[in-house]
């Protein structure tokens, strides 16, 4: 994302107090897709905070990320119906198959991981989805074949 736009989204919260952080930071996330340290530097001129300030708010609320997302993004529900039927063990394979955290992508720019609350597809659970297509009533031992069949696709 450019700067011009980031400023044209900051002129949307002149006279904005540190009230407006996480409004702020969700709206640059949106554009961007996840928060560049140069648009955290930027935000933080605007609010009068200083970035390691706001990377340490951001990093408190699982919902932003620091690096652009890779090419497959792994979504993990945790929500209640897949907690039940075990996606803590799957989350944790993929963990393992990734070596990256929940918030994360992997060196190699392929793949980015994270963790989601309901994704709607209770009936399935315990599902993920990936770039939007969703695998269901999944048990950790399939984890690694689906990855690697993600991988075989990445350009
Ligand atoms: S709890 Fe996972 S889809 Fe609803």
């Amino acid at each position: 994302m450019s700067l011009e736009r980031i400023n044209e989204i900051l002129k949307t919260y002149s006279n904005a107090g540190r009230d407006k952080l996480i409004p702020l930071l969700q709206d640059v996330q949106a554009e961007q897709g996840f928060l560049s340290k140069e648009s955290v530097q930027v935000i933080g001129r605007h609010l009068g905070l200083p970035a390691s300030k706001i990377f340490g708010v951001a990093t408190f609320y699982n919902q932003f990320r620091f690096e652009p997302m890779g090419q497959f993004h792994i979504q993990v529900c945790r929500g209640t119906a897949c907690h039940v039927k075990g996606s803590l063990p799957i989350l944790e394979s993929i963990q393992k198959e990734l070596e990256i955290q929940p918030g994360r992508t992997s060196k190699d720019g392929v793949f980015s991981l994270e963790v989601v609350a309901c994704i709607g597809a209770c009936g399935l659970a315990p599902v993920i989805a990936v770039n939007g297509e969703f695998h269901a009533r999944l048990e950790s031992d399939q984890v690694a074949g689906i990855i690697e069949s993600y991988r075989k696709k990445a350009v």
